[in-house]
């Protein structure tokens, strides 16, 4: 095996469902914040896929909307239906006084960290948080949404509101990556699952200035972190977004501009992703070419293995061993 030329590999969400040593975690420990809340459980769930797959990233089993629980939000996770939050208009609505308040209450993730730090060897180790504006969307729409018209009105008709919010967001975003830094993470990404649904200005304002400024900070604070980026759907606006955001790591989905590689490797920024998760729930031959099209398609790039988005439930982890042996194969006969 080419060492030099080893393309790393990790899920996200590797720690989850599909997985028959997680279910029997959940089976047992039924509320789903607790168990993010509980260190030693939390650094189990995230060494789970290590144990299992042998992946070359860990990554911090949490979520990211104990931001909004945080603040005073009410949220919760009903079976079946994903999170649900009691809905906001303003931050009025939020029991938000301090900073260190709000992180106190989160505080044992750091410790999941540290566990986590104590038992990585030669993985890196991934902490992260949701983008402000994805974070913003679940507080707004009070949970998972398929139109998202509460987010779009929001924004367009409160924009003053929606600013006082996205401010308090991006600062507490801020401080909490810092926190996760100084607990061990050597990495940390910022799900911007949401970033598709803005155009325009709201793109640059909603999405690139707070995402610009959560970079400039944590590098600020911490040089040598690696920042991970994962603005999902922003198709063209990839490219505003790379000119203005400080990245090491560009996390992307299916759908971006060609060109968009080039760019990266020029500004010496790793690709990662980009499999969609439906294909390796489908599994088989078509997995198969559709895993080297992804390694053919970013060979000229610095490139992450990893999905357009996150591990499906119904994942067969027997397609997962494969896609991983594909992977590492493909790499050791280059
Ligand atoms: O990637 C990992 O393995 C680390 C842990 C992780 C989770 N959520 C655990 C989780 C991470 C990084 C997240 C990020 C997250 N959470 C995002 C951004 C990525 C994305 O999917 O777009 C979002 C939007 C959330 C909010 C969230 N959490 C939703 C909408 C849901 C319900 C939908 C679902 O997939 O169940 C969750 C629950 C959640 N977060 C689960 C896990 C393992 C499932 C909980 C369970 O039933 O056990």
């Amino acid at each position: 095996m080419n060492s030099v030329n080893k393309t790393p590999i990790w899920f996200m969400r590797q720690a989850g469902r599909y997985l028959p040593e997680y279910k029997k975690i959940r089976s047992v420990h039924t509320d789903f914040l607790k168990v993010c809340f509980d260190p030693s459980l939390a650094s189990e769930i995230s060494l789970q896929p290590i144990k299992r797959f042998d992946l070359d990233f860990i990554i911090l089993f949490a979520d990211i909307l104990v931001i909004p629980y945080a603040l005073g939000q009410k949220v919760t996770f009903l079976k079946n239906h994903g999170p649900w939050l009691n809905k906001i208009n303003s931050k009025k609505d939020l029991s938000y006084h301090n900073m260190n308040r709000c992180l106190d209450k989160i505080s044992n993730i750091f410790e999941t960290l540290q566990i986590l730090k104590s038992n990585k060897q030669d993985k890196k180790l991934i902490g992260f948080c949701g983008g402000p504006f994805t974070v913003l969307n679940y507080m707004i729409e009070g949970g998972s949404s398929k139109s998202h018209l509460r987010i779009k009105s929001f924004i367009k008709e409160n924009k003053k509101k929606a600013c006082e919010l996205m401010e308090i967001l991006t600062e507490l975003s801020i401080e909490y990556l810092k926190k996760q830094v100084e607990s061990g993470a050597d990495y940390i990404q910022i799900f911007e699952s949401w970033a598709g649904l803005l155009e325009k200005e709201e793109y640059v304002d909603f999405i690139v200035k707070p995402n610009a400024k959560i970079s400039k900070e944590i590098k600020r604070f911490a040089r040598k972190i690696k920042v991970i980026h994962f603005p999902r759907g922003s198709k063209l606006n990839y490219r505003i977004f790379l000119e203005h955001v400080e990245c090491d790591v560009l996390s992307l989905d299916e759908d971006f501009p060609k060109d968009l590689l080039t760019t990266a490797a020029e500004k010496g920024i790793t690709v990662q992703g980009n499999l969609s998760p439906l294909v390796l729930l489908e599994g088989g031959k078509y997995m198969e070419k559709k895993v080297v099209d992804v390694l053919k398609n970013f060979s000229d790039n610095k490139h992450i293995f990893n999905l357009s988005h996150g591990v499906l439930p119904n994942t067969n982890v027997k397609n997962v061993e494969k896609l991983i042996s594909i992977v590492r194969k493909y790499e050791s006969s280059r």
